[in-house]
């Protein structure tokens, strides 16, 4: 079951949780920020691939918030705390994205042959990450900001009340993995993230047609000064 995001206004930002209707607007956030494959693909084809990356992290997490001001959606963190994932058909999430590949098929066959090499390297890379993410019980999946509205704090505050649920549902490492090419994977240092591990990134390599590095990033909640609760 899902933890449900408190409803709170900060300033002028509001928090409330994901809805399927965000889904369209997550997907153009999330696009611009990882514009991969730009020029190379049909504007569609984007549009799909980023929906699909989002309905596919939002399979693996049991905390999923939006970030508003006024009526708009302009930033979110997915994310999965481990304490609160007991109980959830590990299956599930297995069927449920052989459907959505299986529908993304449908949508456009031409992109067969694309999609399986896509596979191969997401399963590489999947090992890569098993073999060298560190023991954790908190794990962010997905953190956007809209470049609109980005060095306002909103980042930090998504990042803040989702390691405040982790910590109050007693997790005590939270770890993260993502690459040097187009995130703004500092951020992360400046909260506190530690760099636990690095290698070459095989997804992101494939997406971008060019070598990048992933990095494991691990926070001691036991340490860290997140805040207890959602504020
Ligand atoms: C990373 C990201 C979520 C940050 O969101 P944001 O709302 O702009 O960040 P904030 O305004 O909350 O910044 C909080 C702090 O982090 C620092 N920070 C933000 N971006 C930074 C960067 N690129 N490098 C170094 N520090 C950064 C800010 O200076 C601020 O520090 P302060 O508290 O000392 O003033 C946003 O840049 C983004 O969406 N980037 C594209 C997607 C991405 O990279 N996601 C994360 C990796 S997958």
């Amino acid at each position: 079951m899902n933890i449900e995001a408190p409803s709170s206004a900060h300033g002028d930002v509001a928090f409330r949780s994901y809805r399927p209707s965000d889904l369209t607007v997550c997907g153009r956030i999330a696009k611009e920020a990882f514009p991969y494959g730009r020029g190379s693909e049909r504007e569609n084809s984007s549009k799909w691939t980023m929906e699909g990356y989002i309905e596919s992290s939002l399979l693996y997490s049991t905390w999923s918030e939006v970030a508003c001001v006024g009526d708009e959606v302009v930033g979110f963190l997915f994310g999965r705390i481990e304490k609160t994932w007991k109980g959830r058909n590990r299956f599930r999430p297995l069927i449920t994205e052989l459907a959505m590949t299986a529908r993304f098929l449908l949508r456009d066959p031409l992109m067969l042959a694309r999609s399986l090499g896509l596979m191969w390297n997401v399963w590489i890379t999947e090992a890569k990450l098993a073999e060298h993410r560190p023991e954790s019980d908190a794990e962010i999946e997905l953190l956007i900001v809209d470049s609109r509205h980005r060095g306002k704090g909103i980042g930090k505050q998504l990042v803040d009340r989702f390691l405040g649920a982790a910590k109050n549902a007693g997790a005590r490492v939270a770890t993260l993995y993502t690459e040097d090419l187009q995130s703004n994977y500092r951020f992360y240092e400046s909260y506190g993230f530690k760099r636990v591990a690095t290698f070459y990134d095989d997804v992101t390599s494939y997406f971008a047609g060019k070598p990048s590095t992933a990095i494991i990033y691990a926070l001691d909640l036991k340490r860290s000064e997140a805040p207890e609760r959602p504020r």
